[in-house]
């Protein structure tokens, strides 16, 4: 994959907690890893809640991480600094905006500091625009600040500790044409750009129907045109319809098609805009291990259902998706 793809992009996996340690089990995992991809990114091992507890700082997972892609010849995307999720460890809700203003420097200047030079991009930011195109309000920094300033300084302080990582803003639904816009809007409005930023990351949880190649296209031109670098972030494809009440599916031929002909012309559009999308990770490796076994609409299931979103199923073996996207 990473062959085909060298002279457009970056080809990325998410990477859990352990999968590419030595262990039989996750050899398998290993060997595609370094195989297909050039761009790991930390599942979940570089969020808050595994970095920082009770005012002390653990980096043995993105150390592992960073040191294993460079012995590989990887790039690092690290995420995130600053999040709603996955954060209470560090900020459990609103506090007094000095404190929080002083842990926000504190934990950026650390974290991007401690790992400067290593990461390739960082998601400074993720998913501060909510779903109705307002600011994420019930974000513990957004009331901690009482606004959004909170945004611009996070750029300041990733620039100022990782001076040669590239600095993103990573969001779901961007394609959204209100959210999209929004996120335009908070880039002028905050002065982003100024404050050290250089792309957008467009998660991409998508579906087998939604979002049509044209708004994606359009997404991608809105960003590339301000001459701001596009990333794929987390890219997946549901098999599912949003509804988590859906009974589970089996993975049929027809389906299996389907889901070729989806990531056909998806990667159709991210090389018509060579130069501007740069870099596309897939959000998992295998489908047993996709999150979306466990989530669906917004909201994690009570009981896992199997679903079909990557290139490889459960044995590690490449699906139809995968060799669609490699002969063009
Ligand atoms: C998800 C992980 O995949 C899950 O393992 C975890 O339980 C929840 O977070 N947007 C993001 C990612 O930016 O960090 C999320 O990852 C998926 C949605």
């Amino acid at each position: 994959l990473k062959e085909v793809y060298k002279d457009y992009f970056y080809i990325g996996a998410a990477v859990k907690l352990g999968e590419y340690n030595s262990t039989p089990f996750y050899q398998a995992y290993g060997e595609r890893l370094l195989e297909h991809f050039n761009s790991f990114t930390a599942e979940n091992g570089m969020k808050p809640e595994n970095i920082y507890r009770d005012g002390t700082y653990d980096f043995t997972y993105g150390d592992r991480l960073v040191r294993y892609a460079r012995e590989h010849g990887a790039v690092v995307r690290g995420h995130t600094l600053v999040w709603h999720n996955q954060t209470s460890s560090l900020i459990p809700g609103k506090i007094p905006k000095e404190e929080a203003k002083r842990l926000l420097k504190e934990y950026i200047s650390t974290v991007a500091g401690h790992f400067r030079g290593e990461i390739h991009a960082w998601d400074v930011v993720n998913e501060a625009v909510g779903d109705g195109s307002q600011w994420r309000t019930s974000s513990p920094w957004y009331q901690s600040y009482g606004g959004p300033e909170y945004i611009r300084e996070a750029f300041e302080y990733a620039r100022m500790a990782d001076p040669d990582a590239k600095l993103f803003y990573n969001d779901y639904n961007v394609v959204q044409p209100g959210k999209r816009e929004r996120i335009v809007r908070m880039l002028e409005e905050l002065d982003l750009v100024e404050a050290g930023l250089d792309g957008i990351g467009i998660q991409a949880h998508w579906n087998l129907v939604w979002p049509s190649v044209d708004e994606i296209s359009r997404t991608i031109e809105t960003f590339a045109s301000m001459g701001l670098e596009v990333h794929i972030t987390e890219l997946d494809i549901d098999c599912y319809d949003g509804n988590p009440s859906t009974p589970q599916m089996e993975y049929t031929p027809e389906l299996e098609e389907r889901l070729s002909r989806r990531y056909a012309e998806i990667f159709e559009v991210f090389r018509q805009h060579k130069g501007e999308v740069t870099s596309v990770t897939f959000w998992g490796l295998t489908d047993p291990d996709s999150w979306l076994n466990g989530f669906s609409g917004g909201r994690f299931l009570k009981e896992r259902r199997e679903n079909y979103p990557l290139l490889f199923d459960g044995k590690g073996d490449p699906k139809k998706a995968f060799f669609s996207i490699i002969n063009w």
